[in-house]
């Protein structure tokens, strides 16, 4: 007999909690970091969330010719992958940026205007859970930090595969497992004790980092997600490895 919906828990951080609650739970902490959102990556990353977004747009590699792309970047928050497509694309590049959260987008809605591509990036309210967009429509997909936060990762998966065009591309950046003796003591001591504390004093909410660095140990090891994707239908799926294994730059095609 299949489990009810209502009793079957999952991850938020450290905590087990309802699957049906953990979107809201989510959402509280993006509602409530969003407008510090941008300047604590660079806080807690000493910029390097800049590099690590960079290395995903060179895998993409947006046409710079005027040939017409249509990218969806998922759970794009701010805008920040966004905005990097649109700066290295050409003009035939139009970028949806899907979020479940209209905080997040309007403060990317705001950095946008006046951009020389705005009039090619659109935002839409989404849950990537169920992607409100035609089969087979885009060139491909981005997810950078966002697929963590999402309740059933599966299903958003299926999402993705079913609005790319047949040799469509799939990347995702995720936080990872660190794997160097040494890094990852040194990594534990700055993500639990640092990372909350510029939370508390940057953004007002030591418990919303907390759950973020949580969220990153509880986030499946490479090769889990791999299958994953596999399991959606994704082929040539891959990773790469960045910052000893801090993150993790997923890919592939649904061919
Ligand atoms: C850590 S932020 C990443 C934002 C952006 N991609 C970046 O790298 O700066 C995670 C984002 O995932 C979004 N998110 C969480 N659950 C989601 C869902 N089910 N569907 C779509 N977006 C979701 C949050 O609202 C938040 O904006």
């Amino acid at each position: 007999m299949p489990v009810p919906t209502d009793r079957i828990e999952t991850d938020f951080g450290f905590r087990r909690v309802p699957l049906e609650q953990k979107q809201a739970l989510v959402d509280d902490v993006f509602h409530s970091v969003a407008r510090r959102y941008d300047l604590m990556n660079d806080l807690m990353s000493g910029g390097l969330h800049r590099a690590w977004k960079d290395a995903l747009i060179s895998r993409l590699r947006p046409p710079k010719s005027g040939r017409a792309f249509e990218l969806l970047d998922l759970a794009g928050g701010t805008g920040d992958v966004a905005f990097r497509a649109l700066d290295a694309g050409g003009t035939g590049l139009r970028v949806t940026v899907a979020d479940v959260n209209g905080d997040m987008l309007a403060v990317g809605r705001e950095r946008a205007e006046g951009r020389p591509w705005a009039d090619r990036i659109e935002f839409v309210e989404a849950n990537a859970e169920a992607l409100p967009f035609a089969d087979r429509r885009f060139d491909a997909v981005t997810i950078a930090f966002g697929i963590r936060n999402v309740p059933r990762i599966q299903a958003a998966l299926g999402e993705i595969f079913r609005a790319l065009k047949t040799g469509g591309h799939f990347l995702c950046l995720e936080f990872s497992a660190v794997d160097i003796p040494g890094l990852d003591a040194l990594y534990d001591l700055y993500s639990f004790r640092l990372i909350p504390e510029i939370g508390r004093i940057v953004a007002d909410d030591a418990e919303a980092y907390r759950y973020l660095v949580e969220s990153i140990r509880r986030f499946p090891a490479p090769e889990d997600f791999a299958a994953m994707m596999r399991m959606a239908g994704f082929a040539r799926v891959q990773w790469t490895a960045m910052a000893g294994g801090i993150v993790a730059l997923h890919g592939g095609w649904r061919l």
